[in-house]
């Protein structure tokens, strides 16, 4: 089986609050819910160096709050300018109320 790491609880992470965590080993991360699913992604816009967690969660969508540009939460993939370049995404799993990525994904992609 899969080495997990844990990053939060399933508690800390609302629909409409990207919540940031920091993981050893890997890059920045944010951690969306939508539809009470979970989805991570790298935290750091790949336009320039702002935190999506800081940006404004429309449903499946992340709008970085620098300039605009938007990203799908659930494939990385840019959506909107100026942002051209997909965000890493790592599967999140869900157990007890905790919430775990896959050690093996701790390079990024
Ligand atoms: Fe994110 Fe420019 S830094 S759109």
């Amino acid at each position: 089986m899969a080495e997990k790491v844990r990053i939060c609880s399933v508690d800390d992470v609302a629909e409409g609050f990207p919540y940031a965590v920091n993981p050893a080993g890997f890059p920045a991360l944010v951690v969306f819910q939508i539809a009470n699913e979970i989805f991570v992604t790298g935290n750091l816009c790949t336009h320039g160096h702002a935190l999506l967690s800081e940006g404004f969660q429309e449903g499946e969508v992340i709008e970085c709050p620098l300039h605009g540009g938007a990203f799908d939460i659930r494939s990385g993939e840019p959506v909107a300018l100026p942002c051209s370049e997909r965000i890493p995404t790592y599967e999140a799993i869900t157990e007890n109320g905790e919430i775990f990525i896959n050690a093996s994904q701790r390079s990024g992609f």
